[in-house]
């Protein structure tokens, strides 16, 4: 079994309650940090350990909080990112509804460290009951004196407030999500300046994923360096995997970065295998906005070494035979899954989340919505595929947030590496609307 950090103690009945977490040792890194550490201090730490953001774009947290402004006589803030609504990542809310008090243990702790005196955590709207569980874990909080005036008799006070999400994906972009908090339209904005200059309210603000500020608390106990010790060169410390698709065991798993891909499908302790023993033909492995990679290609690098479960090893390659870790929504697909309905599926949606605001990716993402719909349906022209990569070319890069580009890269990745599976949707249209009919090529099978 591999190290726990955030998930050692899930299981135990009554680990949502604060009695429960606080006799697991709960909340000794807010003891330890505001009785004995500067915010600095804490600062520190959390550089030392390479911790990387965990909410897709893997920015190291203590630089991002070194960035940080100090104005004189403005207020800072902490916003922690728990809109999760990427297809294929369910980890922050697995987290958040079995042990809360993990999550509020970190936002006090980083909050300290950040010097702000109120802090929020803007849920996913549709995520009620997590909201609940959340709004009770910090009444329980501020009871035993961890929140409010005064915490633990030092000099340090903050509120910590839950934030219902606007009901879209674009408020997980942390410029609409600020635009979101301060009640207006989730729509993302031009940068800079940055939300570590001028975020909510125009104040220096910090926005970090769950899993980023729930990873502090064990940094703050344990130190920086241990935690940095762990994983695979700039890829410190542990991931939470959400696994979904035709897998044995789909789960949340919390992994050493540094598992290799095939044993992270493979073993039982993880995955266990593709369902019902069939071949393994794609994996998207970051959640819906990365590349899609064949299986010949996610088992191995294109230099045949192993593939690993870090941000580098993923990467290895570029766009060309490499993909991303991501929000670790890891959705495999078996031999029998067709490449061009997921590619229609992806961007359905992301042509239903675009904000608009930006022409490229509003006018775009229904172009490729309708293209990849007439082709899954039987009605394309082998012209159409070309069309699609020059429509993904031309969001990509061009927007003001990266929705634009999280909408392209699923298609370029299916163009890429299944064109012959599209070329065939649109030579025998009668075979491929044929239910259950699916196009093989042993070749990337594994
Ligand atoms: C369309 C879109 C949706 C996003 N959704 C989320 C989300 O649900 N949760 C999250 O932590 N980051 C999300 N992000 C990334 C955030 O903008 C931001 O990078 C992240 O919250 C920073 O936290 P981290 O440094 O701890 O990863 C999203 C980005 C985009 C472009």
């Amino acid at each position: 079994m591999g190290l726990k950090i955030l998930t050692e103690h899930i299981a135990k009945p009554g680990i949502e309650t604060f009695e429960v977490y606080r006799k697991n040792g709960g909340y000794a890194a807010v003891e330890k940090a505001l009785k004995t550490m500067t915010p600095d201090e804490v600062v520190e730490e959390v550089k030392k350990s390479g911790l990387r953001g965990r909410g897709g774009a893997g920015f190291p947290a203590g630089m991002k909080w070194g960035f940080l402004a100090k104005p004189e006589g403005k207020p800072r803030y902490l916003v922690c990112n728990a809109d999760e609504s990427e297809p294929g990542t369910f980890k922050d809310r697995h987290l958040m509804a079995h042990s809360p008090h993990t999550l509020i243990e970190g936002m006090i702790v980083s909050s300290y460290a950040l010097g702000a005196k109120t802090s929020y955590i803007y849920v996913r709207g549709e995520m009620l009951y997590v909201i609940r569980i959340l709004e009770k874990a910090i009444e329980e909080a501020r009871a035993k004196g961890f929140l409010g005036k005064n915490i633990l008799g030092t000099d340090y006070s903050l509120e910590l407030y839950v934030h219902p999400g606007g009901g879209a994906y674009i408020c997980g972009e942390e410029t609409a999500l600020l635009e979101s908090l301060e009640g207006k339209r989730g729509n993302p904005r031009n940068k800079p300046p940055f939300p570590a200059v001028s975020g909510l309210y125009a104040c220096p603000t910090v926005v970090n994923n769950v899993e980023t500020i729930a990873a502090v608390s064990w940094i703050i106990n344990n130190g920086g360096e241990t935690y940095s010790k762990i994983g695979v060169g700039r890829s410190t410390g542990t991931k939470l995997i959400s696994a979904c698709g035709n897998i044995n065991k789909p789960g949340v798993y919390e992994i050493e970065l540094g598992v290799p891909v095939e044993e992270f499908i493979y073993s039982d302790e993880y995955c266990g295998g593709i369902a019902g023993g069939k071949k393994l033909k794609a994996v998207v492995a970051g959640g819906s906005s990365v590349p899609i990679l064949p299986a010949n290609l996610i088992t191995k690098t294109a230099n045949g070494e192993s593939r690993l479960m870090t941000y580098e090893s993923l990467s290895d390659g570029g766009f060309a035979t490499g993909t991303m870790l991501g929000s670790g929504g890891f959705i495999v697909f078996d031999e029998d899954q067709c490449i061009v309905r997921n590619t229609w599926n992806f961007s359905r949606f992301y042509h239903h989340e675009s904000c608009g605001q930006c022409s490229p990716c509003r006018e775009g993402t229904g172009w490729m919505e309708k293209v990849l719909h007439r082709i899954e349906h039987g009605h394309g022209h082998m012209r159409d595929i070309d069309l699609l990569v020059d429509v993904a070319k031309k969001i990509e890069g061009n927007t003001i947030c990266p929705l634009g580009d999280a909408a392209a890269w699923p298609v370029g990745s299916a163009i890429r590496h299944f064109r012959d599976e599209f070329e065939w949707h649109i030579r025998n249209p009668q075979e491929a609307t044929r239910k259950g009919a699916v196009y093989r090529k042993e070749a990337v099978l594994v």
